[in-house]
């Protein structure tokens, strides 16, 4: 028994892997295993010799037992230290430029926004793409019938219950300016915010697809004026196409939320069916701004008698196509991975207004 003891325990300790283990184990202690086939002999022996020599066998069966768990831990231990060791990862090298992955065009599109708005002491805010009825449009001076409440423009929810338990219409936000709302009821002036998120509306056609992308900018503070809202937008546009006199049209217009309202364009060319930006008698359209109306700063709880300021939106899609020259929306969304290496950035290509914008 004691050659027995010996000659196993050297197999469990020289077992190389758990495998290997596990096959001393069975031939040892399994169904047709060593001390198993004298355990069964035990049966043959007078009741005298079967005490002895059982006491015997269950206290090398122990110790087998115990050099196998023991065995079976160190291997389990080493075997973890070198999958840990092979599948090290330095976490602080830098990107390998040659990944394949490209940055998408919309994501890039946003960080120069934020790149450029940062630089100009703007913070970047967010909201919810699932909107109620009061900050998406009655918070914003829309009226009751406005076609932009219309089932044919905005997707409805199922309602839900407001504190009170009123029913409360959600919807998906039909563009970024609830969380101006949402920003004015949370923070007190001076507010210096832009919002770049998804927005949906019941549309999808050549230039229209049901999800799309804007970024909203809001500034509130005591004397903010229609003069801060011009310079903000020229230098914004100047430095987002990269054209260091590119000249800005204000249009009046109309929003709800804002007195005066104005649309914005950018001087371009479209000779040859080749579209320019520049000074060059063109214009094209590309956002819409304005006061923000005394209605919705009451709405938010700001005093209108003491505070005023500005308001601006955009459609992300339309800029990243002008600057990008990148014909059709809906490529946008396809998910195309050939169109994601034509038109997406390399990881590297930070966008800082330090190192210049990509272009
Ligand atoms: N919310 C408008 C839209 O989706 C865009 C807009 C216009 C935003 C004027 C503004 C603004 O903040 O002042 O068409």
């Amino acid at each position: 028994m004691d050659a027995l003891k010996n000659e196993l325990l050297t197999l469990v300790n020289d077992a190389p892997n758990l495998a290997a283990l596990d096959e001393v184990r069975v031939a040892a202690l399994g169904k047709k295993g060593r001390i198993t086939a004298m355990m069964k002999d035990l049966g043959g022996l007078s009741p005298d010799e079967r005490r002895e020599r059982g006491a015997a066998l269950n206290a090398l069966k122990d110790e087998i037992s115990f050099a196998l768990d023991a065995r079976k831990a160190e291997l389990g231990r080493a075997q973890l230290a070198a999958r840990l060791e092979a599948e090290r990862i330095d976490v602080t090298l830098p990107v390998r430029p040659e990944v394949e992955g490209r940055i998408h065009p919309i994501s890039q599109t946003i960080d120069e926004i934020v790149a450029i708005f940062a630089e100009m002491g703007f913070t970047v805010a967010d909201g919810p793409d699932i909107e109620d009825d009061f900050h998406n449009f009655t918070a914003l001076n829309f009226p009751p019938g406005h076609p932009a409440r219309d089932m044919h423009d905005t997707f409805y929810l199922p309602d839900a219950k407001d504190k009170d338990g009123a029913d409360k219409k959600m919807l998906l936000r039909t563009h970024t300016s609830p969380v101006q709302v949402r920003t004015m009821l949370k923070e007190k002036p001076p507010i210096r915010v832009i919002i770049p998120g998804r927005t949906f509306r019941s549309d999808y056609d050549m230039t229209h697809t049901p999800m799309f992308h804007q970024v909203e900018g809001l500034v509130i503070d005591e004397t903010t004026n229609m003069g801060h809202l011009k310079g903000c937008l020229v230098d914004f546009c100047r430095a987002f196409f990269d054209v260091d006199d590119l000249p800005l049209r204000f249009r009046p217009s109309f929003f709800p939320f804002t007195e005066p309202s104005a649309e914005v364009d950018i001087g371009c060319s479209r000779k040859g069916g080749e579209l320019k930006l520049g000074n060059f008698g063109d214009w094209l359209e590309i956002l819409g701004c304005g006061m923000v109306h005394p209605n919705v700063l009451e709405a938010c709880g700001v005093d209108s008698t003491r505070y005023q300021g500005f308001a601006f939106g955009m459609g992300i899609e339309r800029i990243a196509m002008l600057k990008y020259g990148i014909p059709d929306l809906r490529t946008f969304f396809e998910a195309d991975l050939r169109w994601l290496k034509h038109y997406g950035f390399v990881p590297l290509d930070v966008p800082s207004l330090a190192q210049g914008l990509t272009r």
